[in-house]
Parts: C-alpha cells; structure tokens; sequence
C-alpha cells in the first residue's frame, strides 16, 4: 500500500530530503502529499519547490493561541489526507488537540538514543555525559517531549575527540537510513502499538 505521507519541517530538511530520495529510489513505497513548514525561510521548502513537491508554509501569527495556530495546521494538513505524519525537525510543541487529533499517526526522529538525552542539543548533552555510544530513534509522537513509544533505533559510537558538529554528522548519516526504513513499515502496514511497545509484525 502506497502511504501517504506529509513531511513537517522548521530548518535544514535533509531527513526529508532523504525521505523523498528513498521514495525515488523505490525503497520506500509512499506518496508525498505535503511538505508543511512553520517557517518561511526553512532552507528545506527550496528542495521541497525545485523537486516539485507539494510544499506549504503555515506561520503562527502573534495574536493567535498555539491551539488556534494548531487548528490551522490541521485543517492544512487534512486537505492533503495524509495517513502518516512524519515530524523533520519541526521545532514546534503540538498540542494535545493536535496529537489527539491525529492519534498514532505522527512520528518524529530524535537524535539520541531514547529516553537519554530528550529536547534541545541531545548531541551537545550525549557529549556532556560521557557516553560510549549515542544515535537516533524513530517514536511515536505523544504529548510528551520526545517521550512517545520507540518505533527503531540506531546506536553510533561517540568517539573522545567528538564535538556537538563531529557526533550530530555521524547521527545523521544513520537518520538518514533509519527515518525511512521505519516509514517503509508503515506502508508494509507491520507496525502494532500493543501498550507502550511498538512490535513489527
Ligand atoms: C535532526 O537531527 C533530527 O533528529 C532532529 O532535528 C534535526 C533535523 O535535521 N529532530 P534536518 O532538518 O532533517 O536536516
């Protein structure tokens, strides 16, 4: 089953980037039906707009509560029927509504190995820690912050001589395989949620 796939991003892009290269490469079988962005100068939207991807910006506006900004985000995101919501570094807290909304159907990559190291500079807080071996993980998105059932995981080694750019390029290699292996299991529908554990099926 092709999966219809919307792709939140705030910055860089180079998940969804390689998100969309998997999909080319025919590794993984989903449709791109957005690319939503809360920030218009997300460097990401130019790849999204050159390789003509349907990209969209929705930016809060300051009179609006972040649950009426939410509603907005929902009403675009519903427009393009997305079954799975795939977070890219978007740099925003949803709200409860939000996630309510779209129940186990929203996921994001985090780029340590959960639950160490949740939030901002999880590269910058692995180093500070002293640990042998940092990653990434794939989870559901629940109302928690990076706190929602781990779908998969990568471990990378941290090595002494890492600083926060050395060890967050050698985690984003493995995110860059791992975000859309796991969203080739949802196409191959062999993602169960039993409690808080994901199994493969
Ligand atoms: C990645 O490190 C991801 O794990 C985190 O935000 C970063 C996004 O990078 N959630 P990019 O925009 O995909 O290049």
């Amino acid at each position: 089953m092709t999966l219809r796939l919307a792709v939140l991003i705030s910055g860089r892009g180079s998940n969804m980037r390689a998100i969309h290269q998997a999909v080319l490469d025919r590794k993984l079988d989903a449709a791109i039906a957005l690319i939503l962005s809360d920030k218009a100068e997300a460097a990401g939207l130019e790849y999204a707009r050159s390789h003509g991807l349907n990209a969209e910006v929705v930016l809060k506006n300051s009179a609006e509560t972040r649950t009426e900004y939410d509603q907005r985000l929902i009403q675009a995101l519903e427009n393009s029927r997305p079954q799975l919501i795939a977070l890219a570094g978007f740099m925003r807290i949803l709200s409860p509504a939000f996630i309510r909304h779209f129940e186990h159907r929203i996921v994001n990559i985090h780029p340590s190995l959960l639950p160490a190291f949740p939030g901002l500079h999880a590269q910058r807080q692995a180093i500070e820690a002293g640990v042998r071996f940092s990653g990434c993980t794939v989870h559901f998105v629940d109302e928690g912050c990076d706190s929602g059932p781990i779908i998969d995981q990568r471990a990378v080694p941290v090595k002494p001589e890492d600083d926060e750019a050395t060890l967050s390029q050698r985690i984003l290699q493995e995110e860059h395989r791992l975000y859309p292996a796991c969203l080739q299991l949802f196409a191959e529908n062999r993602i169960r949620l039993v409690g808080r554990k994901v199994r493969m099926v």
